[in-house]
C-alpha cells in the first residue's frame, strides 16, 4: 500500500515538472500553493482535479476554514459552487465527506472517490462557518453569533476566497446550502447580490432548509399524520383544539389543549426512535452523543417550550443520535489528515457539529421570505429542493413557503425523472423552483447520490 502511495506521488511529481519542462512555465496552480492538498491520508489513487485546503479571513481574528475541490470536468469555465452545512453549529467537512464531495470514508479510514460527486460539474468551495465550527476558529474565542454576523462573516470568507483564487472570479457562482443553512443561504446571497464585489453571482440552492419555523412546525404535523405517526384519536384531539373556521394553527397556539396535543404527536415524531432525518432509514443505536441531533431539534417549535431529552449519552463527540458520523471524527481528527489539510495545531478538535457555537447562537430571522422576495428580484436562478421523508425540514413546510411567495407558475407540479424512473415532482414559478426527491432524507445528496448529482445537474440547465 505504502510503496504504492509512494510511486503515484511520484508519478503526480514527476509529470508535473515534465509538463513544467515542456512549456518552460512553473506548472499552473489556481490557489495559494502553501493551500493546496498533495497527498490524503487513507486515499491510495491520485484524485484527477486539484484541491485546496487552509484559511479564509471572514472578519477581524475570524479564521474559517475551507476545503475547496477543483472540477473534474474543466475547472477554469465550470461554476464555482459554496456549499454550507447547517446546525446552527454543524461543519460544511459532512457535505464534503458524506455527501456531495468527492472524497469519502470507509468504515476502516479508507477514502475512496464519490462517484457522484458535485464536483464532476463544478468546482466547489466547501466551508466551515461560523467561527467554532469543525476547525475554524476566533483568535479572540469568542464564539457567540447571529444570523446576520454569520451572512457578514461568510460574505469576508467570499471576499477573501476570490482574492487567493483570482482566476475564479469570472466563472459563474451558486451558493447552496442544507438545512440551517435555509437561513445562511438566503442572507448570504442578499449581501452577494446587493454587494459591489466582483462576483458573477447567479443563483442559490437551498436544500431540506429552515425556511419559515411556523411553516416547518405546522407542517410537521400534516406530515406526521399523514405518514402514519399519529393514529386517528390524537388526530382528532388535534384538530379539535388547534382548529377554528377550517384554519388550524399548531406553531404558537395559546390553547392549553392544543398545546397538550401538539406535544403528544411531536413526542411520537421525534422522541420515541423514529429518525427525524430519514422516516424509513434505520436509527442507528449504541453510545454516540447527538449534538447535531439536538442541534436540528432545536428547529423545531422553539417558542413551544417543549424540550425533549437526549436519549442517547455522549462519547464521541459531535456524533448525533440516528446518524453515525463516527468515521468523519476518527478521520479528521488524525495527526496526519490534519497535516495534509494545513490545520495548525493549535486548532481544535473537529466536531460534527459545535455545541459552543449551537447553544450561544442568536436566531435573527424567523421567517426567510423578505429574503427570497428580494432575491427572486435580481435575475437569480432560485432553487428549493427536499428529501421528502425527512421530518426535520419536511418537504410540505417549503412547498407552502415556496407557494406563498406568490409567483407566477411557469410549470405545474408534475414528476421528474431519473433513469426512467420518477425521482421527484417540481413546479417552476417564476424565477424560484420547489422540488422534491421521492425518498429521500435530510440530506439528500447521502440518500439519493445519483439522483442528488442529477438534481444539480438539472439545476444548471434550468431543465428538469
Ligand atoms: C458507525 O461507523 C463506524 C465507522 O464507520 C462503524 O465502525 C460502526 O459500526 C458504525 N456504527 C453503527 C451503529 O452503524
Ligand atoms: C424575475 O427576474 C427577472 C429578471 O431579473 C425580473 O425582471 C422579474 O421581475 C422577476 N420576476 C418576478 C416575479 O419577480
Ligand atoms: C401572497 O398572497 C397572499 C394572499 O393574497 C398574501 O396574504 C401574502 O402576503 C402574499 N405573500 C407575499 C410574500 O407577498
Amino acid at each position: 500500500m505504502q510503496w504504492m502511495q509512494k510511486v503515484s506521488m511520484m508519478f503526480l511529481w514527476c509529470s508535473s515538472f515534465v509538463i513544467a519542462l515542456c512549456f518552460g512555465v512553473t506548472y499552473a496552480q489556481s490557489g495559494p500553493a502553501a493551500d493546496l492538498v498533495t497527498s490524503l491520508p487513507g486515499l491510495s489513487e491520485t484524485p484527477n482535479f486539484q484541491h485546496y485546503s487552509g484559511y479564509l479571513q471572514a472578519g477581524q481574528g475570524k479564521y474559517f476554514h475551507y476545503w475547496f475541490v477543483e472540477s473534474q470536468n474543466n475547472p477554469s469555465t465550470d461554476p464555482v459552487l459554496l456549499w454550507l452545512n447547517g446546525g446552527p453549529g454543524c461543519s460544511s467537512m459532512e457535505g464534503l465527506l458524506a455527501e456531495n464531495g468527492p472524497f469519502h470514508l470507509n468504515d476502516d479510514g479508507t477514502v475512496y472517490i464519490n462517484p457522484y460527486s458535485w464536483n464532476l460539474l463544478a468546482n466547489v468551495l466547501y466551508l466551515e462557518s461560523p467561527a467554532g465550527v469543525g476547525f475554524s476558529y476566533s483568535t479572540t474565542g469568542n464564539y457567540q453569533t447571529s444570523d446576520p454576523q454569520v451572512a457578514e462573516d461568510n460574505y469576508n470568507a467570499l471576499l477573501d476566497f476570490f482574492s487567493k483564487f483570482p482566476s475564479f472570479t469570472s466563472n459563474d457562482f451558486y451558493v447552496f446550502a442544507e438545512s440551517y443553512g435555509g437561513v445562511y443561504a438566503p442572507t448570504l446571497s442578499k449581501l452577494i447580490a446587493s454587494g459591489s464585489a466582483n462576483i458573477n453571482f447567479k443563483g442559490m440552492g437551498v436544500g431540506n432548509g429552515m425556511t419559515s419555523y411556523a411553516v416547518n412546525d405546522n407542517s410537521l404535523v400534516y406530515f406526521g399524520y399523514y405518514h402514519g405517526l399519529i393514529g386517528e384519536s390524537l388526530w382528532s384531539e388535534i384538530n379539535e383544539y388547534c382548529c377554528s373556521s377550517g384554519t388550524c394553527t399548531y406553531y404558537g397556539n395559546t390553547n392549553t389543549n392544543c398545546q397538550n396535543a401538539v406535544y403528544d404527536a411531536l413526542y411520537l415524531i421525534q422522541d420515541i426512535g423514529l429518525n427525524i432525518y430519514n422516516l424509513y432509514a434505520p436509527c442507528y443505536g449504541g453510545a454516540q452523543a447527538q449534538s447535531r441531533y439536538d442541534a436540528d431539534m432545536s428547529n423545531l417549535f422553539r417558542h413551544s417550550g417543549f424540550k425533549f431529552q437526549a436519549q442517547v449519552d455522549v462519547s464521541v463527540p459531535g456524533d448525533p443520535k440516528c446518524f453515525n458520523g463516527t468515521a468523519m471524527y476518527v478521520w479528521l481528527n488524525n495527526p496526519n489528515v490534519r497535516a495534509a489539510l494545513h490545520i495548525p495545531s493549535t486548532v481544535q478538535s473537529w466536531e460534527l457539529c459545535s455545541s459552543t457555537v449551537g447553544s450561544q447562537y442568536q436566531r435573527t430571522y424567523s421567517d426567510m421570505t423578505p429574503f427570497y422576495q428580494y432575491l427572486l428580484q435580481k435575475n437569480l436562478r432560485l432553487l428549493v429542493f427536499n428529501g421528502d421523508v425527512d421530518m426535520a425540514c419536511n418537504f410540505l413546510g417549503a412547498e407552502w413557503f415556496v407557494e406563498a411567495l406568490n409567483q407566477s407558475v411557469v410549470s405545474q407540479y408534475a414528476p421528474w425523472y431519473y433513469n426512467n424512473q420518477i425521482a421527484g415532482y417540481v413546479k417552476q414559478y417564476e424565477n424560484i423552483t420547489f422540488l422534491t426527491v421521492k425518498g429521500a432524507g435530510h440530506m439528500v445528496p447521502q440518500y439519493k447520490p445519483a439522483v442528488a448529482l442529477q438534481l444539480f445537474k438539472n439545476y444548471l440547465s434550468n431543465t428538469y
